[in-house]
């Protein structure tokens, strides 16, 4: 290793902080998370939304947060709603807040109310000022040195701010399958959000033939894996892109048959949503679904693959410095051997 190598390390340690975990950072939490609490704040009283809300388009990023049946939010309020992430335990710290902008859309279902929000404001509180500031540069250095490819989703960066926060919040991924006669695809989803107890929220890309597949099938089967499978999760990626679906046979791993639709799910599944699509509202890049959840089981307890920015990492990670290393190699086995997504969606 050269003096200047070294010089180098040492000043991206000064200056970007000495643990820099990757933006989309995988890891195994108990389920359901308990670490993170999210409030909206700016009616009468905060409201615990943790599991009320759902992110529901990457560009625009657009927030959907779930209310009563029946709830009609005042134009006043809608002025000055914003999330707060806070840490449920220890000091109850605020970690990150992002202001709402009403985009002027509600949904009634036959469940809650949904709204939806743009962002107006983003402020992040996980890493010391001068970190935050200097990773924000090295990433607008980064996407000018090396643009993405085209049709890559790149956001303005008060919405790439709004997401980093959104996924402070420890969020499950998702395998979810369709199938249509004897095809079918099972694909990876982290843009989704429990809505209420019966309701569930989750986005995918207009382009991409996961959305038409779900639009014509209106029933999926929604299933949480162990981390310890997160590797076969993460290989699933590309049937975003498979135009006609898959032999359920080509899959890595065995399946069995969800409970009340027959459909194709993991063998290793800890729990599973079944779900009829309600509503569908194209809202950018993505579609939003809403489904009701016709059937839930929950098999085992053990650690489910979840997603967070590497930011609440090196926050976590400060009072669990045993775990550097070994969450740091369990994240890059689960990308091992495929391209690792720089961005969250
Ligand atoms: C862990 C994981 C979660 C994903 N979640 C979603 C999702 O919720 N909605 C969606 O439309 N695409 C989702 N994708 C698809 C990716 O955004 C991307 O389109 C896919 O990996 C194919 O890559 P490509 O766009 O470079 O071909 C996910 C992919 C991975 C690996």
């Amino acid at each position: 290793m050269t003096i200047l190598w070294r010089f180098k390390e040492l000043l991206k340690d000064l200056l970007l902080g000495k643990v820099r975990p990757a933006q989309k950072f995988f890891l195994g939490l108990e389920a359901p998370q308990k670490e993170i609490t999210v409030w909206l704040h700016g009616r009468d009283a905060p409201l615990d939304v943790t599991n009320h809300h759902s992110l529901a388009c990457a560009s625009p990023f657009i927030i959907c947060v779930a209310f009563e049946k029946g709830t009609k939010l005042k134009e006043r309020e809608l002025q000055v709603l914003s999330l707060h992430f806070c840490e449920r335990e220890n000091s109850r710290r605020l970690l990150g807040r992002i202001g709402l902008k009403y985009n002027g859309m509600s949904l009634p279902t036959k469940g809650p109310n949904l709204y939806f929000f743009q962002v107006s404001s983003a402020s992040s509180y996980c890493l010391p000022l001068i970190n935050l500031w200097m990773f924000y540069l090295q990433l607008r250095y980064r996407n000018w040195r090396y643009p993405s490819p085209p049709n890559t989703i790149t956001l303005p960066s008060l919405q790439m701010r709004a997401m980093n926060i959104l996924f402070i919040c420890p969020r499950p991924i998702g395998l979810a399958s369709a199938e249509e006669g004897s095809r079918g695809n099972m694909f990876p989803m982290n843009v989704m959000g429990q809505l209420d107890h019966g309701y569930f929220g989750f986005g995918l890309k207009e382009a991409r033939s996961p959305s038409r597949l779900v639009a014509r099938a209106r029933r999926v089967a929604l299933s949480t894996i162990p981390m310890q499978h997160g590797d076969l999760g993460y290989k699933l990626g590309p049937n975003h892109s498979k135009k006609t679906g898959i032999d359920w046979i080509d899959l890595p791993f065995a399946t069995k048959r969800s409970r009340r639709y027959g459909i194709p799910i993991p063998e290793f599944a800890l729990h599973v949503r079944e779900m009829e699509v309600e509503v569908m509202k194209k809202l950018g890049s993505h579609i939003f679904f809403v489904g009701r959840i016709v059937e839930e089981e929950r098999f085992s307890q053990w650690a489910e693959w979840c997603v967070i920015h590497g930011h609440y990492q090196t926050w976590r990670l400060r009072s669990r410095p045993v775990e550097i290393e070994f969450s740091i190699a369990e994240d890059a086995r689960i990308k091992r051997g495929l391209i690792a997504e720089s961005g969250l969606i």
